[in-house]
């Protein structure tokens, strides 16, 4: 990458190229169940700001700018009661929306709270997920499609853990298909890895798939294609939407959906959410199970923190016993994704890299952001903001060998329209 686009796609405070762009579209930004009625607020870091939630007495979600409006007290210490947020320090009282309730140590006829405001962030919850916006009232749209905020909450499960590194980094983990046959494959049998050497429905391993890419109109869908017979070829299709969002093609049969949301908290430091859905029923509870207590996809964490338990302290293997060589004790291949990308430092210098032809999905994203991010300090505000533009899914299939169009083949199966679900292969 030239310095120029390194240094414009590192940046995420307000004010920066990227920062404004990421701040176009709405994130998760804290589970639901991080914040109860009347509760505790909790400290949120999005982007380089420190914010305040909490759930006001109607269950409404408020996201305050942590400092208080009146002298910058943390309305991490206020008391949250009677459908708003009391700062501890003089008892400025704030609701959701961030207008200013009360400022009783004012007397009655100095009091100003109507010339008050806090700044306040909107919020939708679904299914788990508190987003938020932290962009100009004026061009918010409405929340994204993505088929995990539109199904019922029976069908969904949403983790959150934090990751050290740069957004991005975390995120090309996610596109990078070209390490899979490396990273995955050493510790983690291929036969179990959801990933890694996926048998295709003949049998057959083909650890060598050619790579297909087509933009959409929120982002890219990539395809990695495996030979499966004299006949078909095996396609496995996911998505990266704008800005910060993947889907990871699935298993096949009727094993539930994932994908991941990155997010900064600050530019060396991310948070990430891993949605988990099943598009035409609810999951089952040895599902649920599955996702909160095994390690492999999902992340066992530091009991009372989003910090994983495997973690760069302990070289990404808290529990596994002395290995010949290090990466021998890494187990499971979250750890190993987030070990790989955490290694490079919490923000790699993107002009030392050399890539190659295996990168080009991570060239095609990177160029999708910064073209934006130069777009809109042009005065263009991003395309692919429509919530239809998120409504696809991943999916796995067979295909014959010949075909004329192959994101014609796949546009059907891939339209996330409820009730359209086919299992993949
Ligand atoms: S600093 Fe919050 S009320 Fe004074
Ligand atoms: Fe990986």
């Amino acid at each position: 990458m030239n310095k120029d686009d390194h240094e414009l796609l590192a940046p995420t405070t307000r004010g920066t190229p990227m920062g404004e762009l990421l701040r176009r579209f709405w994130t998760p930004a804290l589970l639901s169940r991080e914040v109860e009625a009347d509760g505790a607020p909790v400290r949120v870091r999005l982007m380089g700001e420190d914010l305040i939630a909490f759930r006001d007495s109607k269950g409404r979600v408020g996201l305050l700018d942590e400092h208080c409006a009146h002298r910058g007290a943390s309305l991490y210490f206020g008391k949250n009661t009677d459908c708003g947020l009391r700062c501890w320090y003089h008892g400025w009282k704030y609701d959701v929306d961030g207008n200013c309730l009360d400022q009783p140590n004012e007397p009655p006829q100095t009091q100003f709270k109507d010339r008050v405001k806090q700044t306040a962030y909107p919020c939708i919850e679904r299914n788990g997920a508190v987003w938020a916006y932290l962009g100009p009232r004026e061009t918010m749209p409405p929340l994204h499609d993505l088929e995990w905020t539109t199904l019922p909450p029976s069908h969904v499960h949403v983790a959150k853990r934090i990751q050290q590194c740069h957004w991005t980094q975390g995120l090309e983990g996610d596109i990078d298909s070209s390490h899979l046959g490396f990273l995955h494959s050493h510790a983690t049998p291929l036969a179990v890895s959801p990933t890694a050497g996926v048998p295709t429905r003949t049998g057959s391993f083909d650890n060598t798939p050619r790579f297909e890419l087509m933009t959409s109109r929120s982002g890219i869908v990539q395809a990695s294609v495996r030979d499966a017979g004299p006949n078909e070829d095996y396609w496995r299709v996911g998505q990266w939407f704008m800005p910060g969002f993947t889907t990871i093609p699935p298993r096949g049969g009727d094993a539930p959906l994932h994908g991941h949301s990155w997010t900064a908290m600050e530019d060396g430091k991310s948070v990430v959410f891993t949605f988990s859905w099943h598009p035409a029923r609810p999951l089952r509870d040895d599902e649920i199970e599955r996702m909160e207590t095994a390690t492999n996809f999902h992340v066992h964490l530091i009991p009372g923190t989003f910090d994983p338990r495997a973690n760069r302290a302990n070289d990404y293997a808290p529990d596994s016993p002395p290995a010949a060589q290090p990466w021998m004790r890494v187990k499971y291949f979250q750890d190993q994704d987030i070990g790989a990308t955490e290694s490079m430092g919490a923000l790699y210098d993107r002009t030392q890299e050399n890539l190659g032809n295996t990168d080009l999905v991570i060239v095609r994203v990177r160029k999708r952001l910064v073209d934006a991010a130069r777009d809109l300090q042009r005065g263009i505000e991003p395309a692919g903001r429509e919530p239809q533009d998120y409504r696809l899914r991943p999916v796995s299939m067979m295909l014959p060998k010949k075909i004329n169009s192959w994101s014609e083949a796949v546009a059907e199966p891939m339209d996330a329209r409820p009730g359209t679900y086919r299992e993949g292969i």
